[in-house]
């Protein structure tokens, strides 16, 4: 039978950082408990929903999940190994916050099973984290890192942020060769996006940030990408490096259509040919859930020309592309006889091209993938 992923928000934060518009609650720890119960509550829908498939991946993200108590991790996943079937998991992630990660979470992570965590760095210099709303300091990194070492966590990815106000590209070299040096086994180099409902935005709008200009940003990707391939890295997403064995298996079956159910505020499913995604409002989320009732927002079918479409972007993410074997056996039809006229039109102008059965963005695509990707679009 083939296994689904599991997402599961956790949305709650100390202090909302001014890029950030995740579905997340600054401040709100006296609702966790009643959350959690929700939570629990929402998952134990999906007893007959899913029956015996097996939950593959389980990625736990927020929000931030180490902002709030450990026990509370401990009780969703021990109603789910006790209730579903995870005989077949092969990955357990979470995102923790170095401003609130403790040794006793760590450590109680671990005991759950936990076997793979994602740090929020973004930037390894003070000033620039506290200009960007981080709760952290770089100390509280090392911290971090040395507790989950101590824990034995090995599997480590980290996050950073390029493109950032004031920030150079030696600054974004340097906070590669911090994390590199410290032989993090998967890095998430991501490219600012200046969020609307952000703070971030109004001092844009405002003329009060100071961001690098658009050359500058992509001087910093490619020059990011050159600096941790030659470290050793393999980037085999747009914004994602790993160490060989150490991709994020819970992300990749996101980029290859593999079906998954989240579960929490704001979260969305993808499962037997349906999407469908939940409330982000608390009261919406409780009272559909005291009604018996899933708490969704909004649901549509997903038609085989949808899937085909989403299939193509999502496989354009990862740096392999699309397995044009694989294609056809998903669909029946060959990827040319659906896509053909995309896919000449982004060779003419070489954003795409075709290597070893696979369909792939260049280099110039990486920076234009949403050209491509509209044409994809039913
Ligand atoms: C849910 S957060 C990670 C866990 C934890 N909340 C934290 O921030 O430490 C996911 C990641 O998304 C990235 N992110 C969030 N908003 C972003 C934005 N506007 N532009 C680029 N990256 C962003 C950050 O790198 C962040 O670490
Ligand atoms: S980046 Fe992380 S800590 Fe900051 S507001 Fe977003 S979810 Fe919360």
């Amino acid at each position: 039978m083939k296994g689904i992923g599991l997402y599961i928000h956790i949305p709650f934060c100390k202090k909302k950082c001014f890029y950030c518009d995740f579905t997340s609650m600054a401040g709100r720890y006296d609702l966790v408990e009643r959350y959690i119960d929700y939570l629990i509550m929402e998952i134990s829908l999906y007893k007959d929903r899913i029956g015996d498939c097996p939950i593959e991946t389980i990625f736990i993200g927020g929000g931030t999940p180490s902002s709030i108590d450990d026990v509370y991790i401990k009780r969703v996943l021990d109603y789910i190994y006790d209730n579903f079937n995870t005989n077949y998991l092969k990955e357990i992630s979470i995102e923790a916050n170095p401003g609130t990660l403790t040794l006793e979470k760590a450590s109680a992570y671990r005991e759950s099973k936990i076997d793979r965590i994602s740090l929020g760095l973004q930037t390894t210099q003070d000033e620039m984290l506290k200009d960007i709303g981080r709760i952290h300091r770089v100390d509280d990194f090392y911290r971090s890192y040395n507790i989950l070492k101590e824990c034995g966590f090995d599997n480590i990815n980290v996050d950073l942020i390029f493109g950032l106000p004031n920030q150079a590209l030696k600054d974004v070299i340097g906070d590669l060769e911090v994390v590199t040096s410290l032989e993090i086994p998967h890095i998430s180099y991501y490219s600012l996006i200046v969020e609307p409902d952000t703070p971030m935005y109004e001092w844009h709008r405002n003329g009060r940030l100071n961001l690098p200009d658009e050359d500058t940003e992509r001087l910093m990707y490619h020059k990011g990408i050159e600096f941790l391939k030659s470290r050793g890295y393999e980037h085999y997403e747009i914004s994602n490096f790993a160490k060989k064995g150490y991709q994020c298996k819970h992300n990749i079956l996101y980029w290859k259509v593999e079906p998954y159910v989240g579960v929490g505020l704001g979260s969305h499913s993808n499962i037997y040919g349906k999407r469908y995604w939940n409330t982000s409002k608390f009261d919406v989320y409780f009272k559909q859930l005291d009604e018996g009732l899933m708490p969704t927002s909004g649901e549509e079918i997903i038609h085989r020309g949808m899937e085909m479409a989403e299939y193509c972007i999502l496989g354009l993410r990862l740096i392999d592309g699309i397995d044009i074997g694989k294609f056809k056996d998903r669909f029946g039809s060959s990827i040319y006889d659906i896509y053909g006229e995309q896919i000449l039109k982004h060779s003419k102008n070489k954003l795409l091209r075709e290597k070893s059965g696979k369909i792939a963005l260049t280099r110039k695509g990486l920076d234009l993938a949403n050209l491509v990707e509209v044409d994809f679009f039913p």
